[in-house]
């Protein structure tokens, strides 16, 4: 049985690692950001609220007290970064803000994330779960590489995606200009759900491709149903607790806790198993297992096309890559 406490421990004091994650701040994010961090992990958690991000980091602080086995093994180091996914001038700042910090970088987690939202256009003008999923961490990906490249400050380099089987809702080939904005939303939600998660495995995969000493990887974190994800539904009015009810009984039968989903993530993040030779590209499911991702995901064809794609659109709005 997978557990957190088997993977290799880094003493920050000798074997400083840095991470950056987005949207550590609740769910799947806390528990990964807990475990880096009762591994020594140094990590900064991007949010775009303060106060709920401070109040995880105070609560994360408590709770690696009393979940630590070794209490002569340090802990880590938390910090807070301000970004919202939303706002790629916010994304930008927050990027440049990072590098007057950290001159480098261990780990990259793409975690946050939105699921089966109505639709809507960012001030960006991308499509909101587009641009939260794909689009901004296509940029942060970017600004940080630089931080990962340099083999003699950066041993074992790592950037993790975080998808979903949901990539397989877009099961044909797609062009990322479709919008998907039809009637009723509770079905072509879930298209442009899949076509986001679909760009980013995409995406990553190509990053592989251009930078093959860098692990990357995806993962479905399994079905974690009391997450915040949910919440656009749950709190639906009325109808909300039909969907609070109908998610419970699905979680009984087929979920795992909060705590389970990040054991993926942290798998692909820690463990020593895993190289860029033999894993890169490759699609990981709950507690690290390796799945089949959709042709899709897999496509050199499509992630080039959609690499162009989204660097053209980024300059239309005045972002170079
Ligand atoms: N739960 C599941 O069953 C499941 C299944 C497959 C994949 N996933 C994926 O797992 C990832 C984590 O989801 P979760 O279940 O842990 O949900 P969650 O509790 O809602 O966590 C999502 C995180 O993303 C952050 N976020 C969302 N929009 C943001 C923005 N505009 N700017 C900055 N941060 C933003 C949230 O911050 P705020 O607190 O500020 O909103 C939160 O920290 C997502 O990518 C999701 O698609 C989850």
């Amino acid at each position: 049985m997978f557990s957190p406490d088997d993977l290799p421990y880094f003493d920050p004091h000798t074997k400083r690692r840095v991470c950056f994650i987005s949207g550590g701040n609740s769910g799947i994010g806390y528990y990964t950001v807990l475990h880096l961090y009762l591994h020594g992990y140094v990590v900064y958690l991007g949010g775009r609220n303060k106060n709920r991000v401070e109040t995880a980091i105070q609560s994360l602080k408590q709770e690696a007290l009393t979940r630590r086995k070794d209490p002569r093994q340090a802990l880590g180091e938390l910090y807070f970064l301000e970004i919202d996914l939303l706002n790629l001038s916010s994304v930008e700042k927050a990027m440049a803000e990072f590098k007057t910090r950290e001159k480098t970088l261990h780990l990259l987690i793409n975690n946050a994330g939105i699921m089966a939202v109505p639709f809507s256009l960012t001030k960006d003008n991308f499509e909101i779960q587009l641009q939260t999923n794909y689009i901004s961490h296509f940029l942060i990906t970017n600004r940080l590489l630089p931080l990962m490249l340099n083999p003699s400050l950066v041993q074992d380099p790592r950037i993790i995606y975080i998808s979903s089987v949901g990539h397989w809702f877009t099961f044909f080939p797609f062009k990322m200009d479709y919008q998907f904005n039809y009637r009723p939303n509770i079905i072509f939600t879930w298209f442009r759900y899949g076509l986001a998660k679909t760009a980013g495995m995409q995406f990553i995969n190509r990053v592989a491709k251009i930078h093959p000493q860098i692990l990357c990887v995806s993962v479905h974190p399994g079905f974690v149903m009391n997450t915040n994800l949910f919440s656009h539904f749950t709190r639906l009015p009325f109808i909300g607790l039909l969907f609070w009810v109908f998610f419970q009984i699905f979680g009984y039968f087929f979920g795992i806790s909060n705590e389970e989903g990040s054991y993926a993530t942290l798998k692909c993040a820690l463990s020593d198993e895993l190289t860029p030779q033999k894993d890169n590209e490759k699609f990981f499911v709950s507690y690290g297992k390796e799945h089949q991702p959709s042709y899709l995901a897999k496509s050199s064809y499509y992630a080039a096309n959609n690499w162009a794609w989204t660097v053209a659109e980024l300059e239309k709005r005045g972002i170079k890559i």
